[in-house]
C-alpha cells in the first residue's frame, strides 16, 4: 500500500483527494519536486527544498512549511512506504478558491500533498543499451527554470517522442538544444563535457548539478555552454539526465547513430563515479 500525505495527514493514496476548486486541478497553478531516496535517505534534500523555494517565489505562492517542517514530514513519508529505494513526488498548489477566476484568490491556503513510489533500479553499464531520442521544437514559455506543475507541452513533446518510438525528445529553441521533455541534457564533444548554462529556458536539475561536480572533482574538462542543433547532431555522446533515469545514454538521435550507436566511454566513467556516489549516501558518507 502506498501512503501519502496531503494537508496534514498522512493516508493510503487512493483515499487522498482535493477538491475540484482547487487551482492545481483548474488552473495547473502549482509547483512540484521529484526527490530519489537511496538507502532510504532523501538525495540533496537541501537543494531540492532550495529549488522548491525558487519554483515557489517564481509563481508567488508563499511556502506553508519551514525546510525543517519539510524534512520531517518527507522523512516520515518515506518511513511510511515500503523499500530504501523510492522516489518522492510533492506538489504545492495555490490552494482552493470559492469561485474560479484567473486573479489569485485572496485568504487561500496552499495545497500540500506528498507521495512516494518504489525507484526502480537503473541498469548498471554492463547491461546499459541505451536510448533513442528526437529532437522536436521548444514550445514550452519562458519560465522553463520553475518547476510547474503546468506540464502539457511536456506531456504533448513526451508522447510525440514515444510514438516515434523514441524514449525523449531533445527540445530545440532558437536553433540550440536547451534539455528534455523531462530531463537535462550533456554532450560530449572533442572530448569535454558540454552542458547548456542554467537559465529561464531550462530546468536546473539536481542530477545536473551533481555531474558538474563529479566532473569538476574528478579533472574530466567540463563547460557549460550553449549547445547548438548542430553540435548536438555531431556529439560523440549525449546523455539525458533526471532524478529517476539517472544518466540515460542517448545512442540513436532523429535517425543517426550517436558515436558508435553504443553508450560512449565518458557516460561509462561518469556512471561509475554516480554509483559510488548513491553509494556513499546509503553508507551516509554523502548527502
Ligand atoms: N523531471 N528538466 C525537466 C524539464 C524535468 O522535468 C526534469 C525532471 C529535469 C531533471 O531535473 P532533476 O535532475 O532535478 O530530476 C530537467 C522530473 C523527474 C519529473 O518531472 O518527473
Amino acid at each position: 500500500m502506498t501512503t501519502a500525505y496531503l494537508n496534514g495527514t498522512f493516508l493510503p493514496l487512493e483515499d487522498a483527494c482535493v477538491p475540484v476548486m482547487d487551482r492545481g486541478f483548474l488552473f495547473g497553478d502549482g509547483v512540484y519536486e521529484v526527490i530519489p531516496v537511496y538507502g532510504g535517505k532523501l538525495f540533496r534534500l537541501a537543494q531540492h527544498l532550495q529549488r522548491l523555494q525558487d519554483s515557489l517565489d517564481g509563481v508567488r505562492i508563499g511556502n506553508p512549511l519551514t525546510a525543517d517542517a519539510w524534512c520531517r514530514l518527507l522523512e516520515e513519508l518515506v518511513s511510511r512506504n515500503p523499500g530504501t529505494e523510492q522516489a518522492v513526488y510533492l506538489q504545492v498548489t495555490r490552494g482552493v478558491a470559492a469561485k474560479r477566476d484567473h486573479a489569485f484568490p485572496a485568504d487561500v491556503r496552499p495545497t500540500i500533498f506528498a507521495m512516494s513510489n518504489p525507484l526502480t533500479a537503473q541498469r548498471n553499464s554492463a547491461g546499459e543499451q541505451g536510448i533513442h531520442a528526437i529532437t522536436l521544437p521548444d514550445i514550452r514559455w519562458e519560465h522553463c527554470n520553475i518547476k510547474a506543475i503546468t506540464l502539457l507541452p511536456n506531456v504533448m513533446l513526451r508522447q510525440q517522442a514515444i510514438e516515434a518510438g523514441t524514449a525523449e525528445a531533445i527540445l530545440v529553441k532558437d536553433g540550440y538544444a536547451t534539455e528534455g521533455a523531462a530531463s537535462n541534457l550533456f554532450i560530449v564533444r572533442n572530448g569535454v563535457l558540454v552542458t547548456p548554462p542554467k537559465g529561464p529556458a531550462l530546468l536546473p536539475g539536481i542530477t545536473r548539478d551533481l555531474i558538474i561536480e563529479l566532473a569538476a572533482a574528478n579533472a574530466i574538462p567540463y563547460r557549460e555552454s550553449g549547445i547548438s542543433a548542430a553540435a548536438l547532431h555531431c556529439a560523440e555522446e549525449i546523455w539525458l539526465t533526471s532524478s529517476t533515469r539517472e544518466i540515460s545514454p542517448v545512442v540513436r538521435l532523429d535517425d543517426a547513430l550517436v558515436g558508435n550507436g553504443m553508450p560512449g566511454p565518458a557516460w561509462e566513467h561518469m556512471m561509475s563515479l554516480f554509483q559510488a556516489y548513491k553509494e556513499a549516501i546509503r553508507n551516509g558518507r554523502a548527502a
